[in-house]
């Protein structure tokens, strides 16, 4: 790791991080920058100290009951009490039993007869066109919010969308994606958002897992100037067949279609119909469906370490209550702010703290259609200064592109309206959170390295801007009411300093209610690795101060460009490649993504290896899976070096993939007869 710069920390300096051993980048245990809130920051926060923030989660903690009962009478808006705070039976958690309330409610007509209703809930943003030239911009006031949410929720209903009815959102970060999603919570649809950077095939998949009733897409989106042919995805989606010859899609009955990048589109008469044309029939009187605390908001698909993804399931009331009691104090949000959340909504992310976190709580929620580097590396730091952006919520993959394109690009334009940073989605090695508060945040801004997991809901491990002092690196301490431990195989606490399996001890309101269809494997995957405990799936250390330093996951999905990956997912897409005989797909380190994948194929006899079929391959799983999950690297095998149970090897494979660069000629077999030798027992 490069040699770390002495900045104006209160601690002075002694880091000299070094490349781990195992799963990322850097081995912070190093690192004894400490970085205290400013006076200035801490003086108009929601929480100033960490003697307030230590009050506040000792009582979440000896108490919970009485703590959340307290959050969510003051958070938010019911129609109905509830009758007990929680009923826990692992591992099934009900919160807020007997409660009726209704998220798009909360989100916007709590807002209506109040001075927020004028204010803007989205400022968006289109990717710009291909000179240069600043992108579409709309600003919609909460006002405007609701009328297009109550008017589209009406549509949902008018194409017999139904409480409880499942729903697939398609669509690229436009405002209308967060429409779809508020009216399909408005009406009690279960909304299931499918990245827009996913396959037909997994959307057909995600189809099939949910039974869902409706596609919500679009003509196409932008990216980088070319056009994402999102109809023509979900038309080849709705063609897809089971092995047996089963329609994998037979469920779906409508397709509603907005006009985004005006692309031509085959309209299925009887089938799909046009968003602009349904808003035709309908006005904008849409009262909020009265829901219990416990129905089901969202499902969200995400990889696990088997390869069928896992459909995260989220309900009502804690959902809700974890998004805007995070945004309002990692954020601390105020209401001059320009919040700005990067993620994509077809993430975790996107759901949390582009739409329900931040307009539960009234705040202005920028959403960015394009890339960041679209035309130019400076495109985010023009958007920060266009609007006055004041906080910035983005990825360490991102800040790490950002480094390497280089200052002159922020220095460009005015940053100045920043205050607070945040960072999610895999570790942040020290250098790239220096930089970030050094170039990015002038070195004023409190940074908050948030930890959590599409399971989880929101934000579980952060610091809180005002109060809680940071090192570059760490998460820092629990939020309220999360009680983490650090554990052995045993289930045993580590001491401090030793790595562990991070855990969460107790139940909270946003975790995930189970999986969908699948209670089993839910039972399996989250309560059964550490007895009477959620398994995260992450490593972690704490440090002398209980600090809680993840250093990546420790089961078979990787991180990469703070995507999870699960390696089996990958495999399974190569395997179903007529070529392929075999595949092993492992994690290699890499400086921007912080990891890489990394595939080794064999080859069905008589099919030879070529860079073409690499690129073939490549094609292959994109086409499967999406873009996200292509190979960085596919390096073909005679055979994969296996135990004598027939394991194969990965940990040796990790090896050859974070060791031997390839040169010249890419298609060279690897041979492994030497390597499983050498290798004895490993798996
Ligand atoms: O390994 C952890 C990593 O991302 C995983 C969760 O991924 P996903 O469900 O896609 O959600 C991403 C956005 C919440 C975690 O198990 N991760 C997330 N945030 C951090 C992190 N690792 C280290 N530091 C973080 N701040």
């Amino acid at each position: 790791m490069a040699q770390k710069k002495k900045s104006s920390a209160s601690k002075s300096p002694k880091a000299n991080g070094t490349a781990a051993p195992s799963v990322n980048i850097t081995s912070y245990m190093h690192e004894e920058r400490v970085f205290h809130p400013s006076k200035d920051f801490s003086k108009g926060a929601h929480i100033q100290s960490m003697a307030e923030y230590r009050k506040m989660y000792n009582e979440s903690i000896k108490s919970p009951e009485k703590f959340w009962a307290k959050q969510a009478k003051n958070e938010l808006v019911w129609l109905k009490p509830w009758k007990k705070v929680l009923q826990w039976k692992e591992p099934v958690a009900k919160w807020f039993v007997g409660g009726q309330l209704n998220v798009s409610a909360n989100c916007l007509d709590k807002w209506l007869d109040t001075p927020t209703a004028n204010k803007a809930a989205i400022i968006w943003e289109g990717e710009p066109a291909g000179d240069n030239k600043p992108g579409e911009e709309r600003v919609i006031t909460y006002k405007q919010l609701h009328r297009d949410v109550c008017r589209f929720a009406n549509v949902l209903k008018r194409n017999g969308l139904k409480k409880g009815d499942r729903a697939i959102i398609y669509l690229p970060m436009v405002p209308e994606a967060a429409v779809a999603m508020l009216a399909c919570a408005r009406i009690g649809a279960v909304h299931s958002v499918v990245f827009g950077g996913f396959s037909a095939q997994s959307v057909a998949d995600r189809i099939f897992d949910c039974q869902a009733k409706m596609v919500i897409t679009s003509d196409g989106g932008f990216r980088r100037g070319m056009i994402v042919q999102l109809k023509k995805n979900v038309d080849d989606a709705l063609k897809l067949k089971d092995a047996e010859g089963q329609s994998l899609t037979k469920t779906i009955e409508r397709v509603i279609v907005l006009k985004r990048a005006g692309n031509e589109v085959e309209i299925e008469e009887g089938r799909d119909v046009w968003w602009h044309r349904e808003l035709h029939h309908v006005d904008a009187n849409c009262p909020a469906e009265k829901m219990d605390s416990e129905s089901n908001l969202f499902i969200l698909y995400t990889s696990g370490s088997t390869g069928k993804p896992k459909g995260i399931l989220h309900t009502t009331a804690g959902y809700l209550l974890t998004a805007k009691m995070t945004s309002k104090y990692v954020f601390d949000l105020r209401p001059t702010d320009v919040y700005w959340c990067t993620a994509d909504v077809g993430w975790v992310t996107g759901h949390s703290y582009v739409v329900y976190g931040p307009l539960a709580n009234g705040a202005t929620s920028l959403m960015y259609e394009g890339a960041p580097n679209f035309p130019e590396p400076d495109r985010f730091w023009r958007i920060v200064d266009k609007y006055g952006v004041t906080v910035l919520y983005t990825a360490p993959t991102a800040i790490r592109a950002f480094m390497k394109w280089g200052v002159e690009w922020t220095k460009k334009h005015d940053l100045t309206s920043l205050r607070l940073l945040g960072t999610v989605g895999e570790p942040i090695n020290p250098e790239a959170w220096m930089w970030y508060r050094e170039v990015i945040g002038g070195s004023k801004c409190p940074i908050v390295d948030t930890w959590w997991q599409t399971e989880t809901g929101g934000i579980m491990i952060t610091p809180i801007p005002g109060a809680t002092p940071t090192k570059p690196g760490t998460a820092t301490l629990p939020f309220f009411g999360i009680l983490p431990e650090v554990v052995d195989d045993n289930g045993r606490p580590v001491p401090k300093g030793s790595g562990g399996k991070l855990v969460i001890r107790k139940p909270w309101p946003g975790m995930l209610r189970g999986l969908w269809g699948d209670p089993q494997r839910y039972k399996e995957v989250y309560w059964s690795e550490v007895k009477g405990s959620y398994f995260t799936g992450d490593g972690c250390r704490q440090d002398k101060d209980g600090y809680f330093w993840i250093v990546g996951r420790i089961d078979d999905v990787l991180n990469v460009a703070g995507h999870r990956i699960g390696t089996a997912e990958v495999e399974s897409a190569l395997v179903s490649n007529h070529n392929v005989a075999e595949a092993a797909v492992v994690g290699r380190p890499d400086e921007l993504k912080g990891q890489a994948l990394v595939a080794f194929v064999t080859l069905k006899t008589g099919v030879i290896a070529s860079p073409e079929l690499r690129e073939q391959l490549r094609a292959h799983v994109g086409k499967e899976i999406g873009p996200v999950a292509k190979p960085d690297d596919i390096r073909f095998a005679e055979g994969l070096p296996k135990t004598r149970s027939g394991k194969i090897m990965r940990r040796l494979l990790k090896q050859v993939a974070a060791g031997t660069e390839i040169k010249g000629d890419t298609t060279t077999l690897e041979d492994f007869n030497v390597l499983s030798r050498l290798g004895s027992s490993d798996d």
